[in-house]
């Protein structure tokens, strides 16, 4: 089954269009934290049955997978402290509005051969690394040296090095096997401004691309999202 098909047959495609379209209007219809969680765990499902050399570990399931999730609080943190999606349940917010974006490249990557499931899959885990990355600071307490006047989600002090290997590190943990494509989309998604190569970013990016076109379908998408677009 293809995946446009699978994805209007489960209706996860109507529900994220509606979300995306109800998100932009000023009256407050944006979707609940669990039309979200819902939303997310049918395009995981969409994913695991239509990607080739896709693999869990034994005991790994969808279900187990989305209790990991909201362990690690990826429907509960921020997408980011200080630019973009900063609110509460963000993360998923963000999530699932990169895989809208990329939804509506069907045709880029229908021209350029991308298998649309290996784009959906690389959006749904590209920022997993954020689980990681951001704390709660209620008003009042001490953050880096300084009193937060707003709660707000802060930079994690203690958090692990890393953007998109780390993603691709907490992956590991359900995924014993991930097509290359998605890893490098995941591994590159920050493009120019990758974190984990060192000397000439730009140029790592660019080869990236050369390689796996959809390294950049995913950080477009990624752009689109973080700028409201
Ligand atoms: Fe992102």
């Amino acid at each position: 089954m293809g995946i446009l098909l699978d994805l209007k047959t489960t209706g996860a495609l109507e529900a994220l269009l509606k979300a995306n379209k109800e998100s932009t209007t000023e009256v407050l219809t944006e979707p609940t934290v669990a039309e979200m969680k819902d939303l997310f765990k049918v395009m995981l499902g969409v994913c695991m049955r239509n990607i080739n050399g896709l693999a869990v570990h034994p005991d790994v399931s969808l279900e187990s997978i989305m209790i990991d999730l909201e362990l690690m609080g990826f429907f509960e943190v921020s997408a980011s402290s200080s630019t973009h999606h900063k609110r509460r349940h963000d993360l998923v917010y963000h999530t699932l509005d990169v895989v809208y974006h990329i939804m509506g490249l069907e045709k880029l990557c229908a021209d350029n051969h991308i298998d649309m499931a290996e784009m959906m899959m690389g959006a749904l885990f590209h920022d997993l690394c954020k689980t990681d990355d951001y704390i709660w600071a209620d008003e009042g307490s001490i953050h880096a040296g300084k009193k937060v006047n707003k709660a707000r989600f802060v930079s994690n002090p203690n958090k692990q090095l890393g953007h998109g290997t780390k993603s691709l590190l907490f992956m590991a943990k359900w995924f014993k096997e991930v097509p290359v494509s998605i890893r490098s989309s995941i591994l590159f998604h920050m493009g120019p401004w990758v974190d984990e190569a060192p000397g000439d970013k730009a140029n790592a990016y660019s080869n990236a691309v050369s390689k796996y076109f959809g390294v950049l379908i995913i950080h477009t998408a990624d752009m689109a999202s973080a700028r409201g677009v």
